[in-house]
């Protein structure tokens, strides 16, 4: 599958922001940091970072928390989604996002929406959001405008 064009200041941008909120993530229990960045419709950097708790379920997840930033700012949807984590190195494979995350991405991305991984030296493989989600359920579901036809 063809994966839409991403400038490579936009990728550039979404890498720093994502590897930057990476070493912001309070992860105490897991000692797992992840960070995200999400493009938005106007070509803005929304970035977060993993928040967990005493409490384990209540945690957050850095692609929510960058989804939530976007949203913050007025966002509608996403171009690109990044995720920086510590996979990648040493055969652990690399960090892609959960499947409650690809859900979240859903409602604000469609099918061929670019999710890019990395860490904090390299980059990894570019997945469409339809290969991580099959057969989605969407908005579209619900009568809702698709989230790259909302103004
Ligand atoms: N985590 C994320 O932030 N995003 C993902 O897509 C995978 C998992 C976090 C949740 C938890 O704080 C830690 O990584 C270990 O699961």
């Amino acid at each position: 599958m063809l994966i839409p064009e991403l400038s490579e200041p936009n990728r550039q941008a979404l890498l720093q922001a994502a590897r930057h909120a990476q070493q912001m993530a309070y992860a105490p229990y897991s000692h797992y940091q992840v960070g995200a960045a999400v493009l938005d419709e106007q070509g803005r950097t929304h970035a977060g970072c993993n928040v967990e708790n005493a409490a384990y379920p209540e945690g957050l997840c850095a692609e929510a928390a960058a989804l939530a930033a976007m949203v913050l700012a007025g966002g509608t949807h996403a171009q690109a989604v990044l995720v920086v984590g510590s996979g990648g190195n040493n055969n652990i494979g690399w960090t892609t996002p959960c499947g409650g995350c690809r859900q979240k991405m859903r409602e604000f991305g469609g099918p061929d929406l670019p999710v890019l991984t990395a860490n904090q030296d390299h980059t990894g493989p570019c997945y469409t959001l339809s290969q991580l989600l099959p057969e989605s359920f969407g908005p579209d579901h619900l009568g809702q405008p698709a989230p790259m036809h909302r103004a």
